[in-house]
């Protein structure tokens, strides 16, 4: 790269996740960053706020706010944070027509100021509205991936560790599937640096296999239901910190081309038998986007369990709209 051009990323809509994610993005000086909202003044008011913490912060880079899609020209990767989201008692299917009509407009301005981009899409239903984003903008699908996997999968890490009384940065966690409440804890994966996590249940209740068994069970329903959990207690809000922070995880592993081997929601071709839909998978995430799903061979319980989820997000892309023709991509 020139050195004379940092990554440029734009973030659409600059509500808490928007917000958090310029903030953190700016001061592991990542790249410049545009923050969009359609709420005038909005973004350029969280802008100004987080271009005073540069000094403090020591970083130099440029931070702007805008209602304006011109400003997103020639980003490197575009993050879609914007939408409604969840209250109490809604799921996230209540969100598709809400979202669906605010996608036309952010994946036009994003197709046509942003065109190279790679877009990481966060607002629900994921799987939907990647899938949305995907065919507005017309582009290719490994650069349109959805931000989902890093977070339930950092959430089962978490309970994990509490669980067991280790430090999180030790834990591997592998959640698949949609990003709902058949989301695929891989158990037999989960493990405290190498050592399988059900083994040190095993240890932990002295070979009590129900309670063991009992403990994973909880732990996996916890992280199943872990986004309605935190809107049970915000009431008007759902998760807003722990997103950001495995958004940023997807941007790093763009930006500095790290073939990192995480969960993100990627378009499948034939991979674990499902052809044509985004699902959370594997992925390595370097330069190019989704350079890669990586297939395992699943147990029939961990099969079952994924197919469920794939009907889950089949069942939601069906309630996707049609494309209003001035959205349409230009064939
Ligand atoms: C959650 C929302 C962001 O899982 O989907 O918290």
């Amino acid at each position: 790269m020139a050195l004379n051009k940092r990554p440029k990323i734009a973030i659409i809509g600059s509500g808490n996740i928007g917000g958090i994610l310029a903030y953190h993005a700016t001061s592991r000086k990542l790249g410049d960053i545009v923050l969009y909202d359609n709420v005038e003044g909005r973004a350029e008011g969280k802008s100004i706020d987080i271009s005073a913490a540069a000094r403090e912060d020591e970083f130099d880079l440029r931070i702007t706010g805008t209602s304006n899609y011109e400003d997103i020209a020639d980003s490197d990767i575009v993050v879609i944070t914007a939408g409604a989201s969840r209250r109490y008692g809604m799921s996230r299917g209540d969100l598709v027509a809400i979202n669906s009509e605010n996608m036309f407009g952010i994946a036009q301005g994003i197709r046509n100021y942003a065109p190279s981009a790679c877009v990481i899409v966060v607002c629900n239903p994921l799987d939907a509205m990647v899938t949305l984003c995907q065919r507005c903008t017309g582009f290719p699908h490994q650069r349109v991936m959805g931000m989902a996997g890093v977070l339930d999968s950092a959430r089962f890490a978490t309970f994990i560790a509490e669980e067991l009384g280790v430090s999180v940065r030790d834990v591997n966690a592998t959640v698949l599937g949609s990003h709902g409440d058949c989301m695929v804890p891989i158990v037999r994966f989960a493990n405290v640096n190498g050592i399988p996590v059900m083994e040190l249940l095993r240890q932990k209740y002295r070979g009590d296999e129900q309670r063991v068994q009992e403990t994973m069970d909880a732990l996996v329903l916890r992280t199943q239901k872990a986004g309605g959990e935190i809107i049970r207690l915000l009431k008007d809000k759902s998760a807003y910190y722990s997103p950001a922070s495995s958004i940023l995880t997807m941007i790093e592993a763009i930006i500095q081309n790290r073939k990192r081997l995480i969960t993100a929601t990627a378009y499948l071709t034939g991979q674990f038998g499902v052809s044509g839909y985004y699902v959370g998978v594997p992925c390595i995430i370097g330069a190019s986007g989704v350079e890669r799903i990586v297939e395992f061979e699943m147990t029939p319980h961990e099969k079952a369990m994924f197919d469920k989820s794939v009907d889950d997000i089949q069942q939601l892309v069906a309630q996707l709209p049609e494309i209003p023709p001035e959205f349409a991509p230009k064939p």
